[in-house]
């Protein structure tokens, strides 16, 4: 039996809401609070919700500080692919933090091998994340790290995965422009995390999230490893929830 908490919204917008409750009730009772955060099109209303309360000043980012989970190789600076550019336009522009609390990894680092292990030491300079909110691949990624033989520990540079590639292609002009590399933290640096929410919405999700919270504990499955995470929480929309077993 698993320790996960396990969230069946109705709908995207109410998973949204509950999400941004959680991220913001932490940010209210921890103002310093340190936060993993993803990209993808699933948090976009947790980001949303987020903005809404600090435009209402219910809520500050000022003394926050953030890690974003992954980032694409090789696209230009300020390319509107790039996760860097997700994360201004969806939610850092929009709120109070400071930019020098904000961290992204490099895509265009001379040296990747240096700017994983950099990103890993300032991690842990922080004291490490309070919440990693994470979103979740059709195939069960989480952040870049994809289906494999192992659990990938530590930042790293990964080849993304065909269907990846595949999935992500709805966002490029075409495919050949998606990159075929990325930055992504480990699953050590994820399972390091204090706590963990992810958020899956859609009948996409469905089956790598049965997976996940069902299946064994597998690097074919890398969100499976969450079940090991003493403080994981599950978002789910009912569609993602609905291949879910019934005694649930
Ligand atoms: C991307 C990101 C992941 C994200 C996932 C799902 O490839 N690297 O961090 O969780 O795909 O994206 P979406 O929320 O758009 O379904």
């Amino acid at each position: 039996m698993t320790e996960m908490k396990i969230i069946v919204s109705a709908n995207y917008d109410e998973m949204s809401r509950l999400a941004a409750e959680q991220v913001a009730t932490l940010v209210r009772q921890n103002p310093k609070a340190v936060l993993g955060l993803p990209t993808g099109s699933t948090p976009i209303g947790m980001y949303r919700n987020l903005i809404e309360m600090y435009r209402q000043g219910t809520l500050s980012f000022k003394q926050v500080t953030t890690f974003n989970l992954d980032e694409y190789i090789g696209l230009p600076p300020g390319d509107v692919n790039s996760y860097r550019y997700f994360m201004f336009e969806n939610f850092f522009k929009h709120i109070d933090i400071q930019e020098e609390n904000i961290h992204i990894p490099d895509g265009n680092a001379e040296d990747l091998e240096q700017e994983c292990i950099a990103y890993e030491n300032k991690i842990r300079a922080a004291g490490g994340i309070d919440l990693m909110v994470l979103g979740v691949g059709n195939n069960g990624h989480i952040g870049f790290n994809e289906p494999g033989d192992h659990f990938p520990v530590a930042t790293h540079v990964t080849k993304l995965d065909e269907s990846t590639i595949q999935a992500n292609a709805r966002f490029f002009d075409s495919i050949d422009q998606v990159p075929r590399y990325a930055i992504t933290m480990g699953i050590g640096s994820i399972m390091r995390c204090h706590r963990i929410l992810l958020l899956a919405s859609g009948k996409a999700k469905a089956q790598a999230i049965r997976g996940a919270i069902e299946g064994p504990v597998t690097p074919k499955l890398p969100a499976s490893i969450l079940q090991f995470h003493s403080d994981v929480t599950i978002m789910l929309d009912a569609e993602a929830a609905s291949l879910l077993s019934r005694s649930r």
